[in-house]
């Protein structure tokens, strides 16, 4: 999730390459010329540009870059020997020889393919409510092939003509969401022989329904990867719910609190005591509990009925959500999940740190520890929780996909 060289220009470029396709796309739709299709403009091309290769190929970027560049200069010059009549004939023929002798990257390294929802937006926005429901959709419909676990060892997957994809490993991560909700609706041919490999589901499913098992699927493989690995090795948000706090207006959601450290607690045995470095987020198992006024220690109470559900299954307890009462999870101020603890556990531990910026290269837990001790430190406290918000906060997490920083 961190691999991106700390190249600025090339994350400025290829952040630059999406913007200008989502807009010509836009423009291409107030215009008439492209459809709508499940709510959003249609990608009309079966290629896009994209900067999955570009990342680890510094080269084939910088080639990219010098050739906009000089692109954009031979636009100048057109413009300028449009005006300028005088000079017309050479400033023309210089605006027609730059793009010429532009060194263009390697097309094979810019491209990627394209399905029409390419540059479709998920609007679900990882509810808590859609995690639910897509989830119940995917024990019905994908199981077969994919497995419970999303490992694709459903009992019909080794009938397929391929086998169905791990979607419990980086794979969710690394498409654009927007292909997935093509793949799942309109299904997938194998490349090489143009069979049908994953079957469509346009005839049982809505987009809304399609876009909900996405957000069930990566769910789900949150809680795979840490029951496997003991880490979320691709970052998590932490699901939109709705809550209510004190003092707020009546309806708030989890993702209003972003800019802020939480601590969300599973009821569990006993509360631990209010900390004022965390805002304290209480998490009741049914709707009748969360109607109840918020437990001492909490700053605000979860009352959504889907998201005690919805944790569990990122918690890796898709098939007994009980299992997560007394657990604690961290999320930082950009939202993502970071860190979850066992239940009654008395202190944060190293191993909570579940969702880590840079395994290999970061400092030791004893390290951060005396970082938040000294008084030079960002977060005050030298206990478990200090030390865990230390490290967070040193090392924030940079998702990366298609090239981009989200
Ligand atoms: C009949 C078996 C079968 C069923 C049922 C099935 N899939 Fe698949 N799925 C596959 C196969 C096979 C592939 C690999 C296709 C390929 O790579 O050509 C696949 C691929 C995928 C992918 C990867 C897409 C990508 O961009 O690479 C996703 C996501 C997915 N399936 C989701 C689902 C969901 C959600 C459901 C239920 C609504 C479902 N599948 C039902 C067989 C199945």
């Amino acid at each position: 999730m961190n691999d991106t060289p700390d190249v600025l220009w090339l994350q400025w470029l290829l952040g630059a390459l999406q913007s200008a396709q989502a807009a010509l796309l836009q423009a291409l739709h107030a215009l008439g010329l492209v459809p709508t299709l499940h709510g959003q403009p249609a990608w009309p091309w079966a290629w896009r540009l994209a900067g999955d290769t570009l990342r680890f190929d510094l080269g084939q970027a910088r080639r990219l870059a010098v050739s906009l560049g000089l692109l954009s200069v031979a636009l100048l010059l057109a413009v300028l020997g449009l005006a300028w009549r005088r000079r017309r004939l050479p400033l023309l023929a210089l605006a027609g020889l730059l793009p010429v002798l532009a060194p263009w990257p390697q097309w094979a390294a810019v491209r990627v393919a394209a399905t029409p929802a390419s540059f479709h937006v998920p609007p679900t926005g990882f509810d808590a409510g859609a995690i639910l429901h897509g989830h119940q959709l995917y024990r019905q419909l994908c199981v077969d092939c994919h497995g419970a676990d999303g490992r694709g060892q459903g009992p019909s997957a080794a009938q397929q003509p391929v086998w169905p994809p791990n979607l419990a490993g980086p794979l969710l991560w690394r498409r654009a969401d927007g292909d997935l909700f093509w793949h799942v609706l309109h299904g997938m041919r194998d490349a090489r022989s143009g069979q049908a490999s994953m079957p469509a589901f346009t005839d049982r499913l809505s987009a809304d329904d399609a876009w909900a098992l996405i957000d069930a699927m990566k769910a789900l493989a949150a809680g795979q990867m840490l029951r496997e690995t003991g880490q979320w090795l691709q970052p998590v948000r932490l699901p939109a719910f709705a809550i209510r706090c004190p003092g707020a207006p009546a309806r708030v959601a989890s993702t209003d609190l972003r800019g802020q450290r939480l601590r969300v607690m599973a009821a569990g045995d006993g509360a631990p005591p209010p900390d004022p470095r965390v805002v304290t987020v209480a998490l009741a198992p049914t709707a009748a509990d969360a109607a109840s006024p918020a437990p001492a220690g909490a700053d605000c109470q979860v009352t959504d009925p889907a998201a005690w559900q919805a944790l569990a299954l990122i918690a890796g307890h898709g098939a007994d959500a009980t299992a997560l009462a007394g657990t604690q999870f961290i999320v930082d101020r950009a939202g993502w999940l970071r860190a979850r603890s066992a239940p009654g556990a008395a202190d944060w531990q190293e191993d909570d740190l579940v969702c880590r910026a840079a395994p290999s290269s970061s400092p030791s837990l004893a390290s951060s520890l005396s970082a938040a001790a000294s008084p030079a430190g960002a977060t005050p406290g030298n206990d478990g929780l200090g030390a865990l918000i230390a490290r967070m906060d040193a090392e924030p997490v940079r998702y990366v996909k298609g090239g981009i920083v989200h």
